[in-house]
């Protein structure tokens, strides 16, 4: 059963949690989507992990439709959101909408997502307005890491929480259908969770949230390097991949690969005419 704003909105209502993952390529996302994963998000981590900058910033808008066109592909039941990326919605509200616009048109998403809370309520309502679902993004925003002086932990002053749990208010007001919790501590995404009607999906935000999302390659170990403290590894691909492609190597450099079993065959008959009208 394809999932859908109304169907997230159930599974808050039903204490059912929401499952996220996300994808960037046709292939990863079929594998995800045939294991019933509620959402898949194309998200500008893509930056990171599929194309190797240190952040999201310089990922753009060709980027993201390329990849969430792959996505679309390859998932049936999942509700696809695509993120839009640094700087395809904060110039103006005619950009953002234009830009969620070519993330379905050309993309195939079901639903567009941006960070930020009071400064983006125009952009959230106009892209509702024109018939696109928008799931916004709290707490610790990627694309405001410069901002923020590095990838840090959010909403721990009074001050800051006062302002998540208003942009929280807000962004639900401009008409967003979801929001992702972001790098916040758990008692906060809580609180959130429950003054708010549409679900929240929680990423470093505690487990009262009404749902989770983690970058597939943490979850699965194929991240190089440290991940932060709420990825938790269900899974060591990266290092079932090395044991395979070793193994690879030292089966074609014995001669062992390809044996009969992965090798083509012809006709003898052929092989002594063709050798005959050769010499
Ligand atoms: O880009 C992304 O993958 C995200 C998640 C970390 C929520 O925004």
């Amino acid at each position: 059963m394809k999932n859908t704003v109304l169907t997230l909105l159930q599974q808050k209502q039903n204490g059912d949690k929401i499952t996220m993952l996300t994808a960037y390529d046709c292939t990863t996302a079929a594998i995800i989507d045939e294991c019933g994963v509620n959402c898949i998000l194309v998200g500008d981590s893509l930056g990171m992990v599929m194309l190797g900058y240190e952040n999201t910033l310089p990922v753009t808008m060709e980027d993201m439709v390329r990849h969430t066109a792959a996505v679309s592909r390859g998932a049936k039941n999942a509700f696809i959101v695509a993120d839009m990326p640094f700087m395809s919605y904060q110039v103006s509200i005619e950009q953002a909408v234009e830009n969620a616009g070519r993330l379905v048109k050309e993309g195939g998403a079901n639903a567009v997502k941006l960070e930020g809370g009071a400064e983006v309520a125009g952009q959230i309502r106009a892209i509702v307005n024109a018939s696109i679902p928008v799931v916004a993004h709290l707490g610790l925003t990627p694309q405001s890491v410069n901002v923020f002086g590095g990838f840090k932990v959010q909403g721990k002053s009074l001050e800051k929480a006062v302002k998540l749990v208003k942009d929280a208010l807000l962004i639900q007001e401009a008409g967003a259908c979801a929001v992702v919790l972001e790098g916040i501590p758990a008692r906060l995404a809580e609180i959130i969770t429950e003054k708010l009607t549409i679900p929240t999906i929680g990423i470093g935000a505690g487990n009262a949230c009404d749902g989770q999302v983690l970058v597939y390659q943490d979850m699965l170990g194929l991240t190089r390097g440290a991940t932060p403290k709420f990825v938790k590894r269900y899974a060591e691909i990266g290092e079932a991949m090395k044991q395979g492609i070793n193994t690879y190597i030292s089966e074609t450099k014995s001669g062992e690969f390809p044996s009969q079993e992965y090798t083509y065959t012809v006709d003898e008959q052929v092989i002594k005419e063709l050798l005959g009208e050769e010499g």
